[in-house]
């Protein structure tokens, strides 16, 4: 067994739905606290699948998680679970340090108790993987060398700075307590199950809708874009192969701008599903104000987890974004499903007075 905290989020539930289709004969227990960006549909193929468990529930409930590892005595923790949003974090940043730092460390410190009572073979063969993003180290400038394992961190968001508070105590346990665990930090990824707060499946959602495409400030800020199932091979693979107390960076060699990665996705849905007006969704595209201490690029570079693992993507941006459009068009039930009246409560407060 293994246990996937945040498994019915975006990247949770892509890591586990391609967990078993990937071969992997170990069984999931996902725990997951079911937030707004947590959704049960996201796992509705593995409903009836003996393999996988669902327990609703908190990362930051000790008697719940020491229960859970208990119990099902897994043989690593995946940590996804957190709270994803940079713009909710600036409206509301409690529940960022509620989940992403204090619940981290209760997940560390059940972990940890639990770990210690293993057997030799057993505690030899446990780890923790946490899962981190690039957006620790801050923004870089435009000719600035991209991101690696070694640059300071300097977080700028209430968000980036909860998950740089969780690495250094993911970190931390490492090297005090020899507690076995490996960090990836990822670039921003796209792809199914993508909650529609995020610019690519806002993007493409409003396309469809005859909705204005809302580009903060220039639009010029670059992101590096990542295809979610390669950050799911990259995962399996540290989780399998890296050095415990390393980090690795995920990234795919992806540097857009705002503008030109919205672009692409307008010019991908001419050709799918052109507008009945036969004019380009890019006439959508509205310039709104920026978001507060905007970070203008992040990049990285994924050398590391290249040369020491031989992990590489698999998808450049124009194809991981074909699939993805082709994705929500095929997918207009799970789309409904997730458009709950808290959604656009979120959308009318964020763009309203934009
Ligand atoms: P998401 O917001 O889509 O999903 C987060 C999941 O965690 C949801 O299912 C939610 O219900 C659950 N959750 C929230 N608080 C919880 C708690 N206290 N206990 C248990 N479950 C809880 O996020 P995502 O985009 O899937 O991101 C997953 C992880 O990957 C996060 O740690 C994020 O920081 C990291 N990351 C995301 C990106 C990205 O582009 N989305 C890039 C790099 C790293
Ligand atoms: P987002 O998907 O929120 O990811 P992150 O902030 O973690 O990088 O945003 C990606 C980029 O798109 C970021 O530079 C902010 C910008 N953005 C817009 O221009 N308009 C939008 O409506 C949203 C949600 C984001």
């Amino acid at each position: 067994m293994i246990l996937i905290t945040g498994g019915a989020g975006f990247i949770g539930a892509n890591f586990v739905l391609d967990w078993f289709r990937s071969g992997e004969d170990e069984g999931i227990v996902t725990l997951d606290k079911l937030t707004y960006a947590g959704n049960l549909e996201n796992l509705r193929d593995l409903q009836h699948d003996p393999r996988h468990i669902f327990v609703r529930g908190d990362i930051g409930d000790k008697v719940l998680v020491a229960n859970l590892l208990s119990k099902y005595r897994p043989r690593a923790i995946v940590n996804f679970a957190a709270e994803s949003h940079v713009d909710r974090s600036i409206h509301g940043p409690t529940e960022f340090i509620q989940t992403n730092v204090v619940g981290t460390f209760n997940l560390l410190e059940c972990a940890r108790e639990y770990w210690g009572g293993l057997g030799d073979g057993d505690k030899g063969r446990f780890r923790l993987h946490h899962v981190s993003t690039d957006e620790v180290y801050g923004s870089l400038g435009l000719s600035d060398p991209a991101f690696k394992e070694t640059n300071p961190y300097e977080p700028n968001s209430p968000y980036s700075a909860s998950k740089a508070a969780s690495d250094h105590l993911v970190r931390a346990w490492f090297h005090t307590y020899g507690f076995p665990v490996v960090t990836t930090n990822c670039s921003n990824n796209y792809g199914p199950y993508h909650f529609p707060e995020k610019l690519i499946p806002l993007v493409i959602l409003n396309a469809l809708n005859s909705k204005p495409l809302p580009i903060y400030g220039d639009g010029q800020q670059i992101r590096d874009w990542l295809y979610v199932g390669d950050h799911c091979s990259a995962i399996r693979e540290v989780l399998a192969n890296g050095r415990l107390g390393e980090t690795y960076n995920i990234g795919g060699w992806n540097e857009k701008t705002n503008i030109e990665a919205v672009k692409t996705i307008c010019s991908v849905l001419d050709k799918l599903r052109p507008r009945d007006d036969r004019k380009s969704y890019a006439d959508q595209i509205t310039f709104v104000k920026d978001r507060p201490g905007h970070d203008r690029r992040y990049a990285i570079d994924a050398s590391k987890v290249e040369q020491e693992l031989g992990w590489r993507p698999a998808e450049t941006f124009d194809t991981g974004i074909r699939k993805t459009i082709q994705w929500y068009l095929d997918n207009s039930d799970w789309v409904k499903g997730v458009v709950t009246g808290a959604y656009r409560e979120w959308l009318e407060k964020q763009y309203q007075k934009q």
